[in-house]
């Protein structure tokens, strides 16, 4: 199995004799189904040859920060939101150091800075390098911002020397970030999940809709599945891939995805309503083509849907935790926290939709997560780190 299907993983190769191991990583992940974009430092391409990593990774290999072509064609913040996770293999002892530091010189220092993603370091030095007080005490600081630490491993080194601060193998590290990313947070529970649009039919060719792609659902249906949950999707129609292991629900109209709640809610831990539910229906459904020829004008009469989520947070088997997504243009905290409290929601989750670059059909999102008493802010990454992130604050709440 692609343990790590669609990921996108950035993997930063710093000056060090490990570098070329930096090669079978990024076969390894690919293998594992990830797409892999690689950033190598001015000392890396002095080991081996940003071609050979161009080649493997099927991408052109960015190096500069300073370049005005690749800054064109994906930017270092681009770049940085982009990626699902950053991955620094072989990270030398300067480029621990220099990350300690916050250091935005080169692309790897800017880009580790401005990705909201997780970020994993692979130690590769000499072993007396590594034991150095100073070396460790960067790590501990790197440890304590919580990036994780792969390895290093001991044994003989390049140089001659025998200890700790051999590169872990490249398929260790792979199945070190898969451990990390796959927490297991949620083992035993099961979530409910409702995305995508739903449908009102007008006619048997026409239906009122909006434009949810649902791919922010899907993104927290696979956290869930990483986190070890028991995941149901209720979805609307859209064009994603469910993540494997997720018991699917399709569903066209909001009767229909508030009947699947109802029934599934009822044994779940959790409920989460990123769905854009379609809160009118016409008053009728016309069971012919309505005909263009001859009509000057025509009213469309709608009565409300029911409202699913208040009705979960309100049902005498209501999960532990109901968490509602509150789609809005202006004032968006102010409305979420109105729709926190007229549905009885533990949590909800305010996305600005009228940025074109987050909310409805994008790659990416960023909002806050509004509890009773908490407010996270999120800010932009894909839709995976962020479903992950809403994932982790769930979790530490059902502790
Ligand atoms: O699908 P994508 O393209 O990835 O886009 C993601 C998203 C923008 C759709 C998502 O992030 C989001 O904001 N989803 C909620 C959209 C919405 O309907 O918001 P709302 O403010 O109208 O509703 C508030 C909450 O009530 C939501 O949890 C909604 O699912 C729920 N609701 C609304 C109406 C209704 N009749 N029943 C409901 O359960």
């Amino acid at each position: 199995m692609a343990r790590l299907f669609n990921r996108n993983f950035i993997v930063g190769v710093t000056g060090s004799i490990a570098a070329y191991k930096a090669a079978e990583l990024t076969r390894s992940l690919i293998r594992e189904g990830a797409n892999v974009r690689v950033i190598m430092t001015e000392a890396a391409c002095e080991f081996i040859t940003p071609l050979t990593l161009q080649a493997l990774s099927g991408h052109e290999v960015h190096t500069d920060l300073l370049d005005t072509e690749a800054e064109a064609a994906m930017g270092h913040i681009e770049l940085a939101r982009w990626a699902d996770a950053l991955l620094i293999t072989p990270a030398s002892a300067d480029s621990i150091a220099r990350l300690v530091q916050g250091r935005a010189d080169d692309l790897l220092g800017a880009c580790a800075l401005a990705t909201p993603a997780p970020v994993f370091v692979a130690p590769a030095m000499n072993q007396e390098m590594w034991a150095k007080q100073a070396t460790q005490d960067n790590v501990q600081t790197l440890v304590s911002r919580g990036i994780a630490i792969l390895g290093p491993s001991s044994g003989s080194q390049a140089c001659g020397d025998v200890g700790a601060g051999r590169l872990l193998e490249p398929d260790d590290i792979v199945s070190a970030v898969i451990a990390h990313l796959c927490t297991g947070t949620l083992s035993g529970r099961h979530v409910v999940i409702t995305a995508g649009p739903t449908r009102e039919p007008i006619c048997p060719v026409r239906y009122i809709s909006n434009r949810s792609s649902g791919k922010m659902g899907y993104a927290l249906a696979e956290a869930c599945i990483n986190a070890g949950a028991k995941t149901t999707l209720i979805s609307g129609p859209v064009s994603c891939e469910p993540p494997s292991g997720v018991t699917v629900i399709n569903v066209e109209t909001t009767q229909e995805m508030f009947d699947a709640s109802m029934a599934t809610a009822a044994t779940a831990d959790i409920f989460i309503g990123a769905a854009a539910v379609v809160d009118f229906k016409p008053t009728t459904v016309s069971d012919r083509k309505i005909k263009r020829s001859g009509v000057e004008a025509m009213d469309l009469s709608l009565v409300p849907n029911p409202d699913i989520i208040a009705s979960v947070a309100e049902s005498k088997a209501r999960p532990e935790l109901v968490v509602g997504f509150a789609a809005e243009t202006h004032h968006v905290q102010d409305y979420a926290r109105k729709k926190l409290a007229s549905k009885s929601l533990d949590f909800i989750f305010a996305n600005d939709v009228s940025d074109h670059s987050i909310g409805f059909n994008s790659e990416h999102n960023a909002g806050v997560l509004i509890g009773r008493d908490s407010d996270i802010v999120l800010p932009m990454s894909s839709k995976r780190v962020l479903a992950e992130s809403i994932i982790e604050e769930l979790s530490k709440v059902l502790d």
